[in-house]
């Protein structure tokens, strides 16, 4: 049966998103009243500037103050899409102190308090839901809570940034350098001003312990995550890449041990081969590859970020969310019944590309080799190139490993730099997918 008082909406923040948002709630209204089986009203939003023109939105539902929003007293569900750890944060802790459910998109809160988050939704019996704060538009967070938890996900491999995925895939593509592509996504708007975040990987790794804790239903922090950014990458590693059939993506690695056990979580740009269905996924696309027990391999792919891409992820969450309410029922909670331990990158089991820059005389070859079984690593291909600069003197060495700890790795490529007869470690590039 239809209800005809509605259900009542704070919009925090009214940025890219929310005001797609807005828009959608608006121009969808009909659709949405159906399909929840109420109206749902915009009931106030909240923002940091007032006087900036926001068409289609009320001015008189504009405020700056969004505690007074969340503690008037008649607002069913508040939608934050701020971002950031503060004020985030303490408004969602007050919305929930007022019996309000909230929608979110915020991936840094989410991985950083994520604990918290839903320990205050439980005790207020309310929902925390936040399908948009990972890889935008793509349904993710839903198919792993929900559609796959009669299963086991054993690993979750994923592109969960489109700028840096914009980047390597014009490296790729065009064999421009690091800083070129960087300009041009910049250029276009891809990348922001200040490209840390997305470059340096901490975008990803908030994600990628988002995803990690869902996935196996463990309590996986920020910290936890291993992260290294895309900065050093360059054309030779492409160049590199694309003699093994492989390309190089900054991809999210999360995996349960073979031992079920423990868990690792990862942020780090890595060769895959052009066979991986990870390996086409272009331009800004985020992709998430996961592999359970008994689905098998399943692939979730769609725009990762963006006004009405996210916003669309906002508005599932919210008719979610709504249905709920009406059902005076909530969705799933935080689920971290497992409490596995998670093990550090030494622990990783990976395979290396190791570039090295190496005297050309007889016996480096096999002193290289030896370095390589004094720590257990186990050799797959090795190709040398004499080096034109070097004129018989120099030459480039690219040893792949087989699969060995990360640590007996790291451990070689130390005590590589350390001969004599190697002038320099080119590149390290672990490689995935195969
Ligand atoms: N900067 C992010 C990206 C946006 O490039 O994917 C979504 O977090």
């Amino acid at each position: 049966m239809m209800r005809t008082r509605p259900l009542k909406v704070a919009l925090l923040g009214c940025g890219v998103v929310g005001s797609e948002v807005a828009r959608i709630m608006t121009t969808h209204a009909d659709d949405l009243t159906q399909r929840i089986g109420a109206p749902v009203e915009l009931a106030g939003v909240a923002v940091r500037r007032p006087s900036k023109v926001r068409e289609g939105i009320d001015p008189s539902l504009i405020t700056t103050d969004a505690t007074a929003l969340l503690k008037r007293g008649d607002i069913d569900i508040a939608i934050e899409v701020i971002g950031g750890i503060e004020p985030a944060r303490t408004l969602i802790t007050t919305a929930f102190e007022h019996g309000i459910s909230v929608v979110s998109a915020n991936k840094a809160l989410l991985a950083q308090d994520g604990a918290a988050l839903h320990a205050a939704a439980e005790q207020q019996g309310r929902d925390l839901y936040y399908e948009a704060a990972v890889a935008g538009a793509i349904p993710l967070v839903r198919p792993m809570r929900e559609s796959l938890a009669g299963d086991k996900i054993n690993r979750v491999m994923g592109i969960v940034n489109g700028t840096t995925n914009f980047i390597l895939d014009k490296m790729d593509s065009t064999g421009a350098g690091y800083q070129e592509a960087l300009d041009e996504a910049t250029a276009l708007g891809y990348a922001e001003a200040d490209p840390t975040a997305d470059v340096e990987g901490y975008d990803a790794a908030a994600k990628a312990a988002i995803l990690a804790g869902i996935a196996f239903h463990t309590r996986v922090r920020l910290d936890d995550v291993y992260r290294e950014g895309m900065t050093e990458v360059s054309a030779a590693d492409f160049a590199s890449a694309k003699r093994m059939g492989c390309t190089i993506k900054l991809l999210a690695i999360l995996e349960r041990a073979a031992d079920g056990e423990s868990v690792t979580a990862r942020v780090h740009p890595a060769m895959i081969p052009l066979s991986h269905p990870l390996a086409s996924v272009r331009e800004a696309y985020n992709a998430v590859f996961v592999e359970a027990e008994a689905a098998g391999r399943l692939m979730f792919y769609g725009p990762g970020a963006g006004g009405a891409p996210t916003a669309s992820a906002v508005l599932g969450d919210l008719v979610a969310v709504a249905r709920n309410k009406l059902a005076e029922a909530t969705g799933p909670g935080e689920s971290a019944y497992t409490q596995l331990p998670v093990s550090p990158m030494g622990d990783v089991v990976t395979r290396y590309h190791i570039s090295l820059d190496v005297a050309d005389k007889p016996g480096v070859l096999a002193q290289v080799a030896t370095t390589f079984a004094e720590h257990g690593v186990s050799i797959d291909t090795v190709r040398q190139q004499g080096r034109p600069d070097g004129v018989g003197k120099e030459a480039s060495l690219v040893v792949v490993t087989h699969r060995a700890a990360d640590a007996a790795l790291s451990g070689t490529v130390e005590a590589l730099r350390k001969l004599d007869t190697v002038r320099g470690v080119a590149s390290i590039m672990r490689v995935e997918g195969e």
